[in-house]
């Protein structure tokens, strides 16, 4: 585990989000940065999740009238200032001793969305309450990860609920966990002091890490559980994980208020597609009835604008907010917002677009 010795300063020479992944790494110790930041196997899905934005061109239209240019959207009945989002990741106090408060705070002095994970180091109900009164925060999704008890799984949804959570992301490509060969090559542990607040208040599970593979995934959950959930909560269902166009159809069809395209960083299922290879084929399937976000390799504003042209309303943002979090604490997850805000501002001025509602899909040149 990382004790950081310059908690509120940034680190010189940070230009762009990518920036803080050396001083992160060099902040870390080997086994907790596998565990930060390594995809699953051969880590080729997190390499093509990154390759793919990089392959989509910008054609820009010049001479275009750029008064009243805003990176605002609309989400889910919020007004967003830009579409971007802090993914739920797990653990936070790993990365730096604040955790999730930290970066709930620097989401909210941006206007940035917070999704908190199940696995939280801090407890739901505490994060909720330190940024409750921020003026001008983002919203504050719940990550829901189904608990092999049911009663806990609708016990953390009754949390959340109470204590003012706007939404719950259902993450659904992770009814076990994929090939994590870095974290068994540098024998990552959870040290004793970072737990998964949220599930301390219950029993341990009765699967314990000794259970067979088949043991876990005959309680893994199916699309009657989400059809439940949409019914017991009267928050939005979020789905997180999916990328088949067809389980987009059936998100739809079981209620869910959005679908995030994402294959988690690349951290579970290796070899799955890029998930800007299969958001646009997401969107054409919902055809507009739910939002749809996407996640996995957003590190610049021109991946933004590219993922809006692809017909997302909205990003996710994981393991460049764990560096900047590392880094510098609060401070550098505000910071590496704000890069990634001013960085679409420009993207959008010089490729001609004013409104990230309406993105021209003509913007983009594939290979
Ligand atoms: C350290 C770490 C922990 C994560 N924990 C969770 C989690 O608890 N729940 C979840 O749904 N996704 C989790 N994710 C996946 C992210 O929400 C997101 O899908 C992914 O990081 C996006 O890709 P990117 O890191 O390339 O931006 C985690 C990712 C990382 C890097």
């Amino acid at each position: 585990m990382s004790f950081v010795p310059q908690l509120n300063a940034l680190p010189a020479g940070i230009a762009a989000l990518a920036d803080y992944e050396d001083p992160a790494r060099a902040l870390t110790d080997p086994a907790t940065w596998a565990y930060l930041n390594a995809g699953a196997g051969d880590e080729i899905t997190a390499r093509a999740n990154r390759a793919a934005w990089d392959r989509l061109g910008l054609l820009p239209r010049v001479l275009q009238p750029l008064a009243g240019a805003s990176t605002a959207v609309e989400l889910l009945g919020r007004k967003l200032p830009c579409p971007v989002l802090l993914a739920p990741v797990a653990y936070q106090q790993l990365a730096h001793p604040d955790g999730e408060l930290a970066s709930a705070h620097a989401a909210a002095a941006q206007g940035a969305g917070f999704v908190l994970s199940t696995q939280s180091s801090v407890a739901l109900e505490a994060v909720a309450q330190a940024v409750r009164l921020e003026s001008g925060r983002g919203p504050l999704w719940f990550q829901l990860y189904p608990q092999p008890d049911a009663g806990v799984t609708r016990d953390l949804v009754r949390r959340a609920e109470l204590a003012g959570y706007e939404a719950i992301v259902l993450t659904v490509d992770a009814p076990v966990q994929g090939a994590r060969d870095a974290q068994r090559r540098t024998g990552f542990r959870l040290p004793p002091a970072v737990r998964a607040a949220n599930l301390q208040p219950y029993p341990a599970a009765p699967l314990d890490g000794s259970a067979g593979l088949l043991e876990r995934v005959a309680l893994a959950p199916t699309w009657s559980d989400v059809e439940a959930l949409v019914d017991a909560t009267r928050l939005p269902v979020i789905l997180k994980g999916l990328l088949h166009p067809e389980d987009a159809r059936e998100a739809v069809r079981v209620g869910a208020a959005a679908v995030i395209v994402s294959n988690h960083g690349g951290r579970n299922l290796d070899t799955t597609p890029a998930t800007a290879r299969m958001l646009p084929r997401v969107a054409q399937a919902v055809a507009g009835d739910i939002p749809v976000l996407v996640d996995g390799g957003i590190r610049r504003g021109t991946d933004v604008l590219k993922a809006l042209a692809l017909g997302a309303r909205a990003v996710l943002v994981g393991r460049p907010l764990v560096w900047a979090l590392a880094a510098a604490g609060a401070l550098g997850v505000a910071h590496a917002l704000r890069l990634l805000r001013d960085e679409l501002e420009s993207a959008m001025a010089l490729s001609g677009c004013v409104n990230l509602q309406r993105v021209c899909g003509g913007l983009l040149l594939a290979d």
